[in-house]
């Protein structure tokens, strides 16, 4: 399914979808960035009391739905902020599970509010197309620095005109394993006694505050693997398929695909023994 030209509708280009979220993405990374030099403003809690929003994560979001719906009437918008829309205070409400286009698209405003708060140049905006529930194309911007990862599904993942490859490693006592950690404190315990577990066996864990950018540095070689449990799928849609491409295996454990439980992203050397290790560490388990 796709755009509507006349009575037809022709298959949405992922292409065509990959330029929309860039140019949507940018002007909502400017946003972003001018809301954190005029100082950070409405902030307040969500799922628990260290799981910030602010108002610029509203902004930005409803300037994201805004374009969107400018440029891709009909299609559907889930953003963490606003869910499906309901919220976004549009007169137009979704026409079905992936809207009357089949396009959806899968939104994070501010990925690394924590970062944005603390005035850390490490937040980004996150825009995955998905057609009849496939990614296949995705835009994640580090709206602090102006780095930009891009891909569209079958077509390599890219930072500027760099396709990316991943990680060379091939041992995980030589990898550098970023993660992150959720909001709720025995869902922490539970992700802090796997930490314990597996940073005696990896050269050593990064924690950066953005799991959209985890993966794309992932997807660079900036780091050699990611995993995290807990992630929404604002999260990982772009920055899942950005590794992908890069030509990683993006995953969940035990032949379950990425998702809230578990998404494991790592090079094909890397991922079996990765993903062997957190199996025994039940890292998808617990809270
Ligand atoms: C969070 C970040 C963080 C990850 C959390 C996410 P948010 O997103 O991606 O790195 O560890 O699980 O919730 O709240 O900043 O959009």
């Amino acid at each position: 399914m796709g755009e509507t030209i006349g009575d037809s509708v022709v298959a949405a280009d992922p292409r065509k979808l990959l330029n929309v979220a860039v140019a949507v993405a940018r002007r909502a990374a400017d946003l972003a960035r001018t809301e954190r030099t005029a100082g950070v403003a409405g902030v307040s809690t969500k799922s628990t009391s260290t799981d910030l929003v602010t108002a610029a994560d509203r902004a930005v979001e409803q300037l994201i739905v805004d374009l969107l719906r400018a440029r891709r009437p009909g299609d559907q918008v889930l953003g963490e902020e606003f869910g499906l829309g309901e919220e976004s205070g549009s007169a137009e409400k979704p026409a079905g599970p992936t809207g009357a286009t089949g396009v959806r698209w899968v939104v994070d405003p501010i990925d690394g509010t924590v970062n944005y708060v603390y005035g850390l140049p490490h937040y980004a905006v996150s825009i995955a197309a998905e057609v009849a529930g496939v990614t296949v194309a995705g835009v994640v911007r580090n709206a602090a620095t102006g780095e930009e990862w891009t891909a569209v599904r079958g077509g390599g993942a890219w930072r500027d005109a760099q396709r990316l490859a991943g990680s060379a490693v091939t041992d995980l006592g030589q990898a550098l394993v970023a993660t992150g950690f959720g909001y709720d404190s025995a869902r922490r315990t539970h992700q802090a006694a796997v930490l314990a577990q597996l940073l005696p066996r990896v050269r050593d864990i990064r924690r950066f505050g953005a799991a959209s950018l985890d993966l794309c540095f992932a997807a660079e070689g900036r780091v050699d693997a990611f995993f995290e449990k807990g992630l929404g799928a604002w999260d990982n849609a772009a920055g899942g398929l950005i590794a992908e491409e890069a030509g990683l295996r993006v995953s969940g454990l035990r032949g379950a695909p990425a998702g809230p439980d578990l998404v494991l992203a790592a090079p094909p050397a890397l991922h079996g023994q990765l993903h062997d290790l957190l199996v025994a560490l039940d890292a998808d388990g617990g809270p």
